[in-house]
Order: C-alpha cells, then structure tokens, then sequence
C-alpha cells in the first residue's frame, strides 16, 4: 500500500506540504519516496529510494537548480509518494512519480493495475519506452498516447486512460500546461480531497491534511476529479451514477496524528487504550436507565431485529476481536455466529439466508480482502454491517449501517487501540442485541463504565511487562494459550509478538495443547498463560501443569488475588479483576506492551516492521 499526497493553492510552497504530507504517510508504505512540482510551467520532479527524510534533505541540501527551485519557490502546485513496492523491486526508476518520454505529464498511484501488462505491450508496439518494471508507468504514457491518437486535451485523454485501467487504484496527475490543476482519479484504494480556502489538498488518507482542514471529499469508485486553488470538479465515470461531492468534517484532532511524548506511536497507541474505550461507550452505554444506544444501527432497526445469524468478516486483528465478538454476541444476544478471515469469505459458496448479516470490522475500512468480501454479498439483499475506525473510508460507505470506532487516528502498524476499541463495540452491539433480555446486560453495562479505570491500572504495569520483555526476548518462539474468551486473546497476543518481533509466535486454545503443540514445549520455548478468573480457570491451571512439567517456562497473566499460579508460573503478571467477558481489554494491553518492549529490545523499527503495511489496500 503506498501514499500519495498533493497540494494546489496560492496560501503556501506544494512542495513542504507534500514532503510533511508524505512523512504523515509512512506508515503506507516506505521504502521509496518522491514529488513532481509545476514551476512557471515546468514540471520538476524529484525521486529516490529509503525514507520521505531522505527526499527532504536532497531538497535541503539544494543540490542542483531542480533541487534548488523544487525546494524553495513558492510553487502552487505539486504531487508527492511514498512507496510499498508491489509491482518491481526498490529501486529509484520504480519510485513515483512516473512521466511520459516529453517529461510534460507525471503520474503517482497507489494499488495495482492489473491489466497493466496488456496496455503496456499495446503502447510498446506504438513506439513507447518504459524506463520502470511498475505498473504505474503505463498510465502516463496511456495518456499521453490519447492526446496525440484523439487530438485530444489533457483531461478528456487523463479520463479515457483511467477508463482502461482494471484493478485497484487511487491516482494523481499533473500536467505541464496546466500549472494550477491535479487530476485526481480512484477504484477501490482511498483518496480524500481537502477542501480550503483558495486551496485544495490531496491525500490516501485525512492524517496527510488534517491540519491544514478538516473538510474533506471522500472520492467514491469511479469518480474522477480536476482541483484547482478554488475548486474540486468531480465527475463519475460510471454512467449510472453522479458524483457524491459530498463535503464532511473530520472527528478528530490533527494533534491525535503526532506523536507526542512517546518514543513510537506503537506506545502512544498502547496509552490511549482507556481513552478508547471511554470514546467507545460515550453516548452509548448508559447503565443509570439500563440502555445502550447505537446511532449508528437506528436505520437498519428493523432488519436487525429479524435476523438469525451473523457473519463476522475481518483479517489479522481485526479477525481476532471477531472471534471475541463471536463469544459475546453467542452468550449474550443468543445469536449464532460465524467469523471468516475475508479472504477466505470471499470465496466460499456457503448458503447465505435472508436473517444472516455480515459485520465487517476493519481499523483502516480499506482492507482490500474485506471491501471483496462485503462486496461479494452486496446483491444478496443482508443486512452489511462495519465496526471501522475510519470515518468515511470504503468500508464505512459501502456496508449499510455501523459503529464507528472514534479511537481517533491508529499510525503504528500493529493495530492495538482499534482492537480494544473493536471487542468494546462488539460488547456493546452484544447488549443491543439481547435487547436487554441477558442476566448479562445490567453488570456488563456497569463493568464498561468502570473499564477505563481499570485498563489505566493495567498500563500502570509497564515496567514489570518491560523487565519481562527484556528477560524473553531473546527466545525464538512463544506459544500463546488461553480457553473460551481469552482463546481469541492468545491468537492475538501471538500476532502482535510476530508482527513487530519478528520472533516465532502461536496462539493456541489452551484445551488443545496436548493435542499436539506440547510436543514444542522445552526450557526453550516460553508458554504466555492467559490465566484469569473464570470457570475455566482450573483447568487453564492444570495446562500450565503439563507445561511445567516438560520444563516450558511460563509467564502467567491471571486476575489479581490468584496466589495459586505463583507456584506455577516462572513470571506473573496481574491485571485487575472484571467480568470474564472483558477480561480480553485488560489482558490484552499487557500482551501489546509485551510484544512492545520485546521489539524495542531488539532495536527493530516497532511502528515500521518490515514488510508490512498499514493498511492493505491489495488482495
Ligand atoms: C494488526 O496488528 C495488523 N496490522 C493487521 O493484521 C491488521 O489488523 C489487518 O491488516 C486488518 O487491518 P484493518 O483492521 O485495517 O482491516
């Protein structure tokens, strides 16, 4: 997945906009980077390997003119990149932007094309030489290639290209003779047009221009768009519809993007687990006259007062607080419930009745395999659900009703706040559902109220999880256990350890140890034991026994006042007492702090793990 950013306007120089919006952008991607910039009519682009910092200093460093004017006239108009290589290695010619031979148009994208191959072999037999292995580079010679065979204009011939690209994409163009435009197209990857005053900004996603507006045009699939300092001109290319232009504000502060005092935003992110929950339940959980209230499900009441199934659809964390909402709305609502990984639904031929609805949860709602997925069953006539944390991305407008997650922007690539805030809502959509028929429903509206309490308490353990951190962290596999809600909790304990650790790491269900992972158990291999009060605990003990035995070291996260599991586990780690059903938000905070200072022992880039990306925005 990779960022793009642009800028038009008379109110500052495109390019400090783009190179701060590309650093805003990183966590999209980040193993290249570049700009194009129109000066007095002269396109000037800049663009090389490694980080946007690495762009900036060349600009700084004033190396040649181009440098010198890319980085200091005020120029008005610009567009800008930052690349996770999909289609070509990392190299300087495969970083964006792409022009066409006379250097007069240039291209950045995000996504793939997918029948880039086939334009790409048309326009080589047209004479056309490609200087990259990117898909990307088709699209400004496609342009180009119309506005000389259709004598056609820049815009007609930009819309004409974009017409004949198939697959998954965002793009941004510039073109020489039209210094104070960008042309802005998008099929299923994010792009968000800024609205200012006598300026437009462009970006994958607001962080880039929150702080400069926070008015924003969410463009839809299909629509493109020529920006001008005054104007966002936006047009659908299919037929059927009309553009949406439809201008909404932002939720949040420009400031929630920033690091503040922490070292990661890993760590920020981490902190910001009681205040999640806290924006979670305000407005909807309302213990005082017994009720909870979701806004965002009053239009769809009616269908989801009849159904009788629910499939959740989600990947990688989201997928896990899936399965603990599957726990939830099973035990409290008496609903049936099935979570597939997106990528998985999306293919499967199962029989989808009239009362199923499809949940979608999804931090970024721009996870390609989950946009597939709830696309899959947009003409079945379900009821589509979102639990997203991004207001106004894909999954947000193309599922029917939801519950926004308001846990303010997640930069970090392993996903922690938007978890804690995803498994709160589910609880919550849980209680809406026993429409208060639970002996549930009264306690849990209570124990949310006093969450936040308790998850500060549990952040108040840090430097207990830190010292264990640094204590494991050179083991080369973990395993994770845990039984019933806190199975889900050690899938994900085990993906966030991986993700960022890049050490070996398994969630297991604590039952099932001894139908085949015991066998990995040795003084090598540490077992994380979640332990915590609950009718299953006994024989979460005695699993920690069989561990024991075979010499596994275990550090144990149990419910304080459990004297027991000192005798058990090599390393204990207590959270706060709660009801089983919310013991995942506490335990899962220590589990993110865990994998946290693993990653910071091991001096590896924590909110940058290799290979990974934000948000992925390809299948
Ligand atoms: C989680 O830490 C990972 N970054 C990844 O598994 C992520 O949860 C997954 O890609 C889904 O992303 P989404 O919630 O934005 O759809």
């Amino acid at each position: 997945m990779c960022g793009i950013v642009g800028y038009v306007g008379k109110n500052e120089s495109s390019t400090d906009f783009v190179i701060n919006g590309l650093k805003a952008l990183e966590y999209r991607g980040y193993d290249s980077a570049g700009l194009a910039t129109i000066d007095k009519g002269k396109l000037k682009y800049l663009k090389d390997v490694g980080r946007v910092a690495n762009l900036d200093k060349l600009i700084k460093n004033n190396g040649d003119n181009a440098l010198k004017e890319i980085g200091s006239a005020k120029i008005s108009c610009g567009i800008g990149h930052t690349r996770w290589a999909t289609h070509g290695s990392v190299t300087k010619p495969n970083a964006h932007p792409h022009t066409n031979s006379a250097s007069d148009i240039f291209v950045v994208c995000n996504g793939i094309i997918e029948n880039y191959q086939e334009i790409r072999e048309k326009l080589v037999s047209e004479g056309y030489k490609f200087k990259s292995e990117t898909d990307t580079e088709v699209i400004p010679h496609l342009i180009d290639f119309y506005m000389k065979s259709k004598k056609a204009d820049f815009y007609p011939a930009f819309k004409t290209a974009i017409s004949d690209l198939r697959g998954a994409y965002a793009v941004a163009a510039v073109y020489a003779d039209n210094p104070e435009t960008i042309y802005v197209a998008r099929l299923s990857s994010p792009i968000v047009i800024g609205v200012g005053d006598q300026e437009h900004f462009i970006a994958s996603d607001p962080s880039a221009l929150i702080h400069k507006t926070k008015k924003v045009i969410f463009l839809n699939d299909y629509e493109v768009a020529q920006i001008t300092a005054k104007e966002a001109k936006i047009e659908s290319l299919d037929g059927a519809k009309a553009a949406a232009q439809q201008v909404v504000e932002l939720d949040y502060e420009a400031e929630e993007s920033e690091m503040g005092k922490y070292p990661h935003f890993m760590l920020k992110e981490i902190h910001e687990a009681p205040a999640t929950i806290q924006s979670a339940i305000r407005g909807r959980v309302k213990p005082a006259i017994n009720t909870i209230k979701l806004g965002g499900l009053e239009s769809v009441k009616q269908q989801l007062g009849l159904i009788d199934r629910i499939i959740i659809t989600a990947c990688g964390t989201s997928y896990y607080a899936g399965l603990i909402g599957e726990y939830l709305i099973e035990e409290i609502a008496g609903v049936p419930v099935e979570v597939q990984l997106s990528s998985e639904f999306k293919y499967r031929n199962e029989p989808l009745s009239r009362g199923t609805a499809v949940i979608a949860i999804s931090q970024s709602g721009e996870t390609a395999d989950t946009i597939a997925a709830i696309k899959k069953v947009e003409d079945y006539g379900i009821l589509k659900l979102g639990i997203v944390n991004a207001v106004g991305s894909t999954l947000a407008r193309i599922t029917d009703a939801g519950v926004y997650c308001h846990a303010g922007p997640e930069q970090s690539v392993a996903s922690t706040k938007a978890f804690i805030a995803q498994v709160t809502i589910l609880t919550e959509i849980a209680l809406h559902l026993s429409n208060g028929k639970s002996k549930l429903y009264s306690p849990l509206l209570k124990e949310l109220v006093d969450l936040p309490s308790k998850a500060e308490e549990t952040l108040k353990l840090e430097s207990d999880i830190k010292k264990l951190a640094q204590k494991y962290a050179k083991a080369r596999d973990f395993l994770f256990i845990g039984r019933n809600y806190l199975y889900p909790c050690a899938l994900e304990g085990a993906l966030k350890l991986k993700e960022i650790s890049y050490i070996h790491a398994e969630g297991c269900s604590a039952g099932e140890m001894k139908h085949g992972p015991l066998a990995m158990i040795d003084e090598n291999f540490p077992t994380i034991a979640l332990a915590c009060n609950g009718p299953l605990l006994e024989k979460t003990m005695s699993n920690i026994e069989e561990i024991k035995a075979r010499k596994g070291p275990i550090i144990a996260i149990s419910t304080e006042g459990n004297e027991k599991i000192k005798t058990l586990a090599d390393d204990v780690i207590y959270v706060p007492k709660t009801v089983e059903q919310l013991q995942p938000l506490l335990v899962t905070i220590v589990m993110q702090l865990f994998a946290y200072f693993v990653a910071v022992e091991k001096g590896l880039n924590v909110d940058r793990p290799r290979n990974l990306a934000k948000s992925v925005t390809v299948e």
